[in-house]
């Protein structure tokens, strides 16, 4: 049998679709996949540490149990994959999908950065806020306008520092952090009606 002759163009294409498989971060709209099962999946998922993915079969008969739990993906074939391949990664690295997202410096996070890590629709933020010691900080938030938010504050292996609920008054949230572990931190928030956040902060306190 002869083989088939692949021309240089095929050889590309062919490339690129291996690349771009292995490197899903790179394209925009994965990060918001990953902020939203970061804040809608992750709540169940979260230290689901089996060291081993799923495949297959189990993509399917999931497809009905993410649709239940994230309707807003009902029509979209290519969210539900990114949400299953989020929670493999989930499951065999037992660590958060890694996001493209530098800490600025002072720690302090504008609205243009913070729309980068919210959820269109429910305004639900996931915010990589880096690397913290031991010590006391302050969580700042400024809203749009005063609501009620829910705010998790948790660590790189999924320990709780805070899960509370704060309602702004004259736009701001101020929240004490004590941290006793130094690690990889991450703060979630979950507006009872949605409403964008325009500023994050973490001001240091005491550490040491
Ligand atoms: C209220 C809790 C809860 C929420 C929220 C939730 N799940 Fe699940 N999920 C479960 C439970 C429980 C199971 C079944 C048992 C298990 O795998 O531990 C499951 C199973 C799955 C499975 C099949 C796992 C496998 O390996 O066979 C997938 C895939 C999945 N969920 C994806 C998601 C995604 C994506 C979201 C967000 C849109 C989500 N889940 C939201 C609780 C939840």
């Amino acid at each position: 049998m002869k083989l088939a002759y692949i021309s240089r163009t095929q050889w590309i294409l062919i490339l690129l679709l291996i690349s771009s498989q292995a490197f899903p971060t790179e394209n925009k709209p994965f990060q918001e996949s990953v902020i939203i099962f970061n804040t809608i999946c992750a709540k169940c998922h979260e230290a689901q540490c089996s060291g081993r993915a799923s495949f297959g079969d189990a993509y399917e008969a999931s497809i009905e149990h993410i649709v239940r739990h994230y309707n807003q993906a009902s029509e979209k074939k290519w969210l539900q994959k990114e949400l299953f391949s989020i929670l493999n990664h989930m499951k065999e690295k037992c660590a958060y999908y890694p996001m493209s997202a530098p800490v600025p410096p002072q720690r302090i996070w504008n609205s243009e950065i913070l729309g980068k890590m919210s959820t269109l629709v429910e305004k639900n933020y996931f915010v990589p806020v880096g690397p913290l010691l031991p010590g006391t900080y302050r969580l700042e938030l400024s809203l749009a306008k005063d609501e009620k938010v829910t705010v998790h504050f948790v660590s790189e292996i999924f320990d709780t520092v805070i899960e509370d609920c704060f309602l702004a008054s004259e736009k701001q949230i101020v929240i004490p952090i004590t941290i006793e572990d130094a690690g990889k931190y991450y703060v979630r928030v979950y507006p009872r009606n949605p409403v964008q956040i325009t500023r994050l902060a973490i001001i240091t306190v005491d550490s040491h």
